[in-house]
């Protein structure tokens, strides 16, 4: 059933996984708003979509760490559309480095725009999500938020302080019946942090963005509690290995219901 009234504000909407979300909520019908640095970018994919599916959107170019570039979402969405539904924070940088490498202003970069990006876009729309008596706000946070990888080092802590920030926020807005969860994937096959996954390991040990979007799409559906759910590829087993099959599944690892 197509959901036709519902709108979906998604950052970092120009490539990878916040594309795939896009176009998986575009076939349902919603109504779009696209976000992501460079407004031409966040066009043309929109246009694109707009074509296909038939639906509305806006595209905005936005930096999602800079506070009075994201007060400009919610006066622009309800301006076009009246109301808001659905909440993506998609958004993120990363680059792989030790810590004792590190600098300074990467820590700056990734933390502003992983972590006070999620902090003000959620907090932009939580207003009139109260308001509309419920919403959705679902965070795409990683594997790295719920253990410490090396080499990861800031991303992890921003993404840990993710998944933190929607345990709080899941408690505080449930009594206005928005509902807050986080997904956790472990490596998407996508260009990320300048393709740094595929130095990582190789596409076949990857998800496919396609995968985390179905999750995504399950949540803005689901009537379940807030949650954070870790998804992972999953390995072959010794038979599958020995007869070299190379059919992988995607599994849902854990599932913490937060209220
Ligand atoms: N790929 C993985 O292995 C993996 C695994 C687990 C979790 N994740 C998470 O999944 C999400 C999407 O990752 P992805 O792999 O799809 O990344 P991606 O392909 O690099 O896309 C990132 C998107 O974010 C936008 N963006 C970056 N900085 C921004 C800013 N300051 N303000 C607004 N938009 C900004 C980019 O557009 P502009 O550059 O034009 O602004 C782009 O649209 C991220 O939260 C990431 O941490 C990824």
């Amino acid at each position: 059933m197509r959901s036709a009234s519902k709108v979906a504000i998604i950052t970092g909407i120009t490539k990878g996984i916040g594309k795939v979300i896009a176009l998986s909520f575009a076939k349902e019908g919603m109504n779009l708003v696209g976000i992501a640095r460079n407004k031409d970018d966040v066009d043309r994919v929109l246009d694109e979509i707009r074509q296909e599916f038939k639906i509305d959107t806006l595209g905005l170019g936005v930096d999602v760490s800079k506070s009075q570039e994201v007060d400009n979402i919610l006066p622009k969405t309800l301006e076009r559309f009246n109301s808001i539904d659905i909440l993506v924070n998609n958004a993120a940088v990363g680059k792989l480095d030790y810590i004792i490498d590190s600098k300074l202003e990467d820590w700056q970069n990734i933390i502003d725009v992983n972590l006070k990006g999620v902090y003000l876009c959620s907090k932009t729309v939580l207003g009139q999500m109260i308001k509309q008596k419920g919403g959705r706000i679902i965070n795409i946070a990683s594997i790295c938020g719920l253990k410490g990888v090396p080499r990861y080092g800031i991303y992890c802590v921003s993404k840990f302080g993710v998944v933190g920030f929607t345990e709080v926020m899941a408690q505080e807005a449930k009594e206005h019946n928005v509902i807050v969860s986080a997904v956790c994937p472990g490596i998407v096959d996508t260009g990320f942090a300048d393709n740094s996954n595929y130095a990582l390991t190789s596409p076949g040990n990857m998800l496919k963005p396609e995968a985390v979007a179905k999750l995504v799409l399950h949540l803005t559906k689901s009537s379940q509690a807030s949650q954070i759910c870790e998804i992972y590829l999953k390995p072959k087993n010794r038979i599958e290995r020995l007869l070299k099959i190379k059919q992988r599944k995607t599994v849902i690892k854990r599932i913490k219901y937060l209220c």
